[in-house]
C-alpha cells in the first residue's frame, strides 16, 4: 500500500509508527515510488548529530527540476503551474502552464550559463513576487547553481552582507517592485549594495515597473532580451542528492546572519510529501500560499513542494490591504482557491477590519486553511475559522523553521482533529522531544520544555554556509544528540504540541525572525548611543513588537529625544530593513546586568510587557537600582 497520501487518523498512526520504527525503509519507499532519479542511492541515511553530519539518499543522482517540471509535461503540460496574481487587481492574472514554465526555466538556465554561471556557483536573487522569481530559483537548480534568495524588503547593507557571505557572482533583480500603492526602486538598492560586493560580475534585471534606473556598462543586463534569444531547452545537470540546492539566511544570536544550506534529495522528498498531506492537495485544486518566496515558506510551499506534486500554485505580488482589506478574499473567490496558507499577523490585521470585506466574496471553494510563522492566538484562530472557513475548513497550524526545510508539527486536515492554538501532532518521520534545563528529556504528557528533534528528517539543513562550527554550536550543543529548535513547547494530555515561543534571543515580529544582536549592533553604531538592549512585547497585530532600552553617551544627553528616536529607527531601516524598526525607545541610565556583565533581558521583557508583578530576585544584580528607574519611565 502506498503511504504517500494519508486519509484517516488510524492510517496516520500506522504510518507514523512505521516511519519511526524503520525510517530508512519508510523514506526509501516514498522516494522510490514518487520521484524520478537518474540513479538510485547507495544508502538511504547516515547520520551523526555529534559532528553533526546527516546524509539522505547518498549516492543518488537527480535534478529537482525534472521532478518539478519535466516529468509533468506528458500528463500536465497544459495545466497551470504558476498562477500569477499581480499587485494591481486591474492587471490580468497570468496562468503559466507546466510547459511554459519548463520553457522559461530552460531559457533562463541558458542565460545563466552564457553569463558564466556553473554548477556550484552562488547566485543571489533579489526580486519581488513576480514569475521571474520562481523561474530564477528553478533555473539555478537546473544548472546546479546554488540560489540565495534575499527578501526584497531587506536594505542594501543587509543585501551586501548576504551577497558577500556566500560569494555570489551574479545577482538577479528587477527595475522596481510594486507594494500596494507604492513602488520601490529595487535596482538602486542593488546598486548601492554592490559598491561593497567586488565579487559580483553580472546583474540581470527583469523589467517590472518600467521606472528609470541606472545600468552599469559591462555589469548590468536586461533579462528579457537575453531570455528571448536563449535556446528554449536545457538538459538538466545531473546532481548528487547531497549537493546544495540553496542557501537561505536567517537571524541568529550574533550580528552575522546564518546561511542555512539545504541539499537537493531529502529536501525534495520531504517538501513534496508534506505538501501533499498537509494541504490534502488533489489534482484539480488551486493552492495559494501568501508568503514571499524570500522566506522558507515560499521556497518550500510555493515553489518546490507544490511543483513536485504537479500542483497549481498561486503567486501573489501584492499586499492584503491593497486596494482594500478584501484583497485576499477577492483573490480566493476569483481563482476558486482550495487551500489557503497565510500568517497569523495577516489574519490579525484583517480581523480588525469590517467583515464586509469578507462577506462580499464567495469563499465556498476553500477546503483547507493554513497558518505559519508564529503562534496563532485563540482569537485569530476563531476569526479565521468562523469567517473564512465558515467552520468547515480545518485549520492547519504548521510549526517549522528555515532550518527544518519543511513542516514538522501540524494537523493533517480531515485526519487530525484540531484544537485552537495547537500545532497538534508530529508529521510522519518527525521525532520531537521536550527537554528540561538540565538536559534531560521530559517524558509523558501534560508537560512543557524546550523543543528538540531527536532523529534526522530528510529536509533538515545540513550546515551553515562557511561555518559548520556555528551550525554545531547553535543547534547541536545544547542537548546531546538532539537538534535544538530554540522554541519552547508543551505537550497536552493527548500528546498534542503547542508551541509557546522562542526561548532564545530571536523575536518574531509579524512572522519575521529578528535576532536582537544585529538590531542592537545597529543602534549602538549611532554616535549618540553608548549601549542598548532590545526585547519583544505583545502587540495585537504583529504578535510581538520591539522595545529598545538605550543608554546615551554624554554627548547625546542634550539632544531632542524624539529626533534621536527617528534617527535610530532610520539607521535600523537602512542597515537591516524597515521590518526591524522599534515601536518604542526608552532612554535609560543603565541596563540591569548580572555580576558577570550579562544583560538580564528577562527583567526588561517583563517591564516592556507591563508584567511586573513578579520580576524575580533582582538582588543579585550588579545594579538593582536601575530596575526601578526603568519601571517608572516605561513607555
Ligand atoms: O518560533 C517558531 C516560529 O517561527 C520560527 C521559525 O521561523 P522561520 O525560520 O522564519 O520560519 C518561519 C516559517 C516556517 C520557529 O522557531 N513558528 C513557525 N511556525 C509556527 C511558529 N510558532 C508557533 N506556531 C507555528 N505554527
Amino acid at each position: 500500500m502506498s503511504n504517500y497520501h494519508i486519509k484517516h487518523l488510524e492510517e496516520y498512526f500506522q504510518v507514523y509508527r512505521k516511519s519511526v520504527r524503520d525510517p530508512e525503509a519508510f523514506w526509501e519507499e516514498i522516494a522510490e515510488e514518487h520521484f524520478v532519479w537518474r540513479k538510485k542511492w547507495d544508502r538511504v541515511l547516515s547520520w551523526d548529530f555529534s559532528k553533526p553530519e546527516v546524509k539522505w539518499f547518498e549516492g543518488a543522482r537527480l535534478n529537482i527540476t525534472e521532478n518539478c517540471l519535466d516529468r509533468h509535461l506528458p500528463t500536465r503540460g497544459n495545466k497551470t503551474a504558476i498562477l500569477f496574481e499581480p499587485n494591481d487587481p486591474k492587471e490580468e492574472a497570468q496562468h503559466i502552464t507546466y510547459r511554459q514554465l519548463h520553457e522559461k526555466v530552460c531559457r533562463m538556465s541558458n542565460v545563466l550559463k552564457e553569463q558564466g554561471v556553473s554548477k556550484g556557483d552562488r547566485v543571489c536573487i533579489y526580486l519581488p513576487m513576480i514569475p521571474e522569481l520562481a523561474i530564477a530559483l528553478l533555473a539555478c537548480a537546473r544548472i546546479g547553481a546554488i540560489h540565495s534568495v534575499v527578501f526584497a524588503g531587506f536594505s542594501s547593507q543587509a543585501l551586501a552582507t548576504r551577497i558577500n557571505d556566500c560569494d555570489c557572482k551574479l545577482v538577479i533583480t528587477s527595475d522596481g517592485s510594486y507594494r500596494g500603492g507604492k513602488t520601490l526602486n529595487l535596482k538602486s538598492i542593488v546598486d548601492s549594495a554592490l559598491e561593497a560586493c567586488p565579487g559580483v560580475q553580472t546583474v540581470l534585471v527583469a523589467k517590472r515597473t518600467g521606472e528609470a534606473i541606472d545600468m552599469m556598462k559591462g555589469r548590468d543586463l536586461w533579462l528579457e532580451p537575453l531570455m528571448y534569444k536563449a535556446y528554449a531547452d536545457y538538459v538538466a545537470e545531473v546532481m548528487d542528492a547531497e549537493d546544495p540546492l540553496f542557501i537561505l539566511y536567517t537571524s541568529g544570536s550574533t550580528g552575522r546572519p546564518k546561511g542555512m544550506v539545504h541539499t537537493i534529495g531529502g529536501y525534495m522528498v520531504y517538501t513534496a510529501y508534506t505538501f501533499k498531506n498537509i494541504f490534502q492537495y488533489r489534482e484539480q485544486d488551486v493552492y495559494w500560499c501568501t508568503a514571499d518566496i524570500g522566506w522558507i515558506t515560499g521556497h518550500s510551499y510555493i515553489v518546490y513542494g507544490p511543483l513536485a506534486n504537479g500542483a497549481t500554485s498561486v503567486m501573489f505580488e501584492g499586499v492584503p490591504s491593497y486596494p482594500d482589506h478584501g484583497r485576499f478574499w477577492e483573490v480566493v473567490a476569483k481563482h476558486k482557491v482550495n487551500q489557503f496558507y497565510t500568517a497569523p499577523t495577516a489574519i490579525r490585521a484583517l480581523a480588525k477590519e469590517s467583515l464586509k470585506f469578507v462577506e462580499q466574496y464567495d469563499l465556498s471553494s476553500l477546503k483547507v486553511l493554513g497558518s505559519v510563522g508564529e503562534p496563532i492566538n485563540e482569537e485569530a484562530w476563531h476569526w479565521y475559522n468562523n469567517n473564512i472557513g465558515k467552520g468547515k475548513s480545518p485549520i492547519v497550524d504548521t510549526w517549522w523553521q528555515t532550518e527544518t526545510g519543511g513542516i514538522m508539527i501540524s494537523p493533517i486536515p480531515y485526519v487530525t482533529p484540531t484544537t485552537p492554538t495547537y500545532a497538534t501532532l508530529p508529521f510522519i518521520g518527525v521525532q520531537p522531544a521536550l527537554m528540561d534545563e538540565e538536559g534531560k528529556e521530559i517524558k509523558g504528557n501534560l508537560v512543557d520544555g524546550r523543543l528538540c528533534i531527536k532523529f534526522p528528517w530528510p529536509s533538515m539543513a545540513r550546515t551553515i554556509w562557511g561555518d559548520h562550527q556555528r551550525y554545531r554550536d547553535t543547534y547541536f550543543s545544547a542537548y546531546e544528540n538532539k537538534y535544538f529548535t530554540g522554541d519552547g513547547a508543551l505537550r497536552d494530555a493527548v500528546g498534542y504540541y503547542r508551541i509557546t515561543g522562542r526561548v532564545d534571543d530571536v523575536i518574531i515580529v509579524s512572522g519575521h525572525n529578528l535576532g536582537t544582536a544585529p538590531i542592537e549592533d545597529s543602534i549602538n553604531e549611532h554616535p549618540a548611543v553608548a549601549e542598548s538592549a532590545i526585547v519583544g512585547f505583545p502587540h495585537d497585530v504583529k504578535g510581538n513588537a520591539l522595545y529598545g532600552f538605550v543608554i546615551l553617551k554624554e554627548t547625546g544627553e542634550g539632544r531632542d529625544r524624539d529626533n534621536l528616536r527617528k534617527e535610530i529607527n532610520q539607521q535600523i531601516a537602512e542597515q537591516i530593513g524597515p521590518i526591524a524598526k522599534l515601536d518604542k525607545i526608552q532612554f535609560v541610565s543603565g541596563l540591569p546586568k548580572t555580576r558577570s556583565g550579562k544583560i538580564m533581558r528577562r527583567i526588561l521583557r517583563k517591564i516592556a510587557s507591563r508584567d511586573v508583578a513578579d520580576l524575580g530576585d533582582i538582588s543579585t544584580l550588579l545594579n538593582p537600582e536601575v530596575v526601578q528607574e526603568i519601571q517608572e519611565n516605561v513607555l
